[in-house]
């Protein structure tokens, strides 16, 4: 039987005219588990992460998987047993972090609006390091560690006003962005971090976007980052680890990120050469470690063919995809079991009453309802903003290791989505 695999999926192939990942036929699974139905590859996940422990092969790193990217437990029992910490935004991250065997000195703290509830749990819980993003966030950090006997570790989040080449919405090094504080404004936060009582430095830390493709963007953060080293510690502030954020690209239609292990390379070359490469490093990549680890199986549902566009309806929708519609993001669509047919063109669009609810523009595809389609690169960020728009449950998550596979998360039921709900008292 041939196998071809698929442009950047190293897990998906078609064995004959069947997809697969790694050794488990895709069409088994939504005979077992329905469909929309996430599956994510334990091995793809692995070898994104050893790219990076190749990369950092020697030197003192602590790599934190940012969960926002894909917060199932099972995927953050896996990271966290491969000796990952973790990037959080948010004390339910936190939760499931510790819910799944994570250890609390290896999680940072991210995001600009933590609640006084969320630091006082965090410190209770004994995490590693706030990443504050602001001075005001700063001075209330401090108050409530003092208010507990405590002194909260903390890296100040610079913005080194850098442009990572991507997306607006994802792109967060800029000025005009919402995160970190202002490069001219870091030594003075620094200064007076260091004067507050509740208040202990650890670090330094910069995350500038996300989807990047290029290495300029990182290797000139990074010379920002090392000015600002140097500055703060010559107004006699130690900085102890240099933390610099995620923000890698990967292979959604032919996109061509450097490889993790050679953006650090590069990167490292560069610390080096300044004279910061022993120092304790941490990152935080989210995509780059579960995007193209993780399909969206989904069945065929309709075909409209029509004057302008030839529709081809699924039963995923922007509720269970939402990049599309976001962000206009692109991703690859097959056929779990591939027909000798001509394509036609068609637009892939999801069930739900907005005409944003499309997965793909004028995609080549040889169809007939009751067809199952798979999208590629859903392990990021598909999962993790979906919601219950239209009443739809959340799908299914499955892990697959081999021929073995595991359901991670159940399918949402009505029940489910109405459990929090609460009729009025009159009828
Ligand atoms: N660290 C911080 C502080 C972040 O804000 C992010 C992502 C990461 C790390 C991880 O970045 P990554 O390695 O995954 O690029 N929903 C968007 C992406 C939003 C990214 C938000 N922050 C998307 O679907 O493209």
């Amino acid at each position: 039987m041939t196998s071809q695999n698929l442009p950047g999926q190293p897990h998906i192939a078609y064995r004959g005219n069947e997809l697969f990942s790694e050794d488990v036929r895709l069409s088994d699974l939504v005979k077992e588990h329905g469909t929309p139905l996430f599956v994510y590859s334990k091995s793809a996940m692995l070898s994104a992460l050893a790219a990076y422990q190749r990369g950092f092969a020697g030197r003192k790193v602590q790599i934190c998987y940012a969960m926002k990217a894909n917060p199932a437990l099972g995927v953050i029992q896996l990271f966290a047993q491969a000796g990952c910490g973790f990037d959080i935004v948010s004390g339910g991250d936190m939760d499931r972090v510790l819910a799944a065997g994570g250890q609390a000195e290896k999680i940072i703290f991210s995001g600009v609006g933590k609640t006084r509830a969320e630091m006082r749990r965090a410190l209770e819980a004994g995490i590693g390091c706030f990443n504050v993003e602001s001075e005001a966030e700063l001075e209330v950090l401090s108050e409530v560690a003092l208010s507990m006997g405590l002194r909260a570790p903390v890296s100040i989040r610079v913005n080194p006003n850098v442009d990572p080449m991507t997306h607006p919405y994802i792109s967060t090094g800029l000025k005009g962005n919402k995160f970190g504080i202002a490069h001219e404004r870091v030594v003075r936060t620094y200064q007076r971090a260091a004067t507050l009582a509740g208040i202990r430095v650890v670090g330094i830390d910069c995350h500038i976007g996300s989807q990047i493709t290029q290495e300029e963007p990182y290797l000139d953060a990074m010379d920002r980052m090392l000015d600002l080293v140097e500055a703060i510690e010559a107004a006699g502030i130690p900085i102890q680890h240099i933390d610099f954020g995620g923000g890698l690209g990967i292979d959604y239609n032919g996109d061509t990120p450097p490889p993790a292990d050679r953006l650090w390379e590069k990167l490292l070359a560069k610390l080096d050469a300044r004279g910061f490469g022993q120092r304790q490093l941490m990152i935080e990549p989210g995509r780059s470690l579960v995007g193209n680890a993780g399909v969206c199986l989904t069945e065929v549902l309709y075909l409209k063919p029509g004057e302008q566009k030839n529709f081809c309806i699924i039963d995923a929708a922007m509720n269970d995809l939402p990049r599309p519609a976001m962000y206009q993001a692109f991703h690859q669509i097959v056929p779990l079991q591939s027909r000798a047919e001509a394509p036609a063109t068609w637009d892939v669009v999801g069930p739900i009453c907005e005409s944003g609810d499309w997965i793909g523009h004028d995609r080549a595809l040889a169809v007939q309802p009751g067809d199952l389609l798979a999208v590629l690169s859903a392990g990021a960020y598909c999962m993790s903003m979906a919601s219950n728009y239209n009443s739809r449950g959340r799908a299914a998550e499955i892990l697959v290791e081999g021929n073995q596979t595991r359901l991670i998360r159940q399918r949402e039921t009505i029940a489910d989505q109405m459990r929090q709900e609460i009729l009025l008292l009159n009828k």
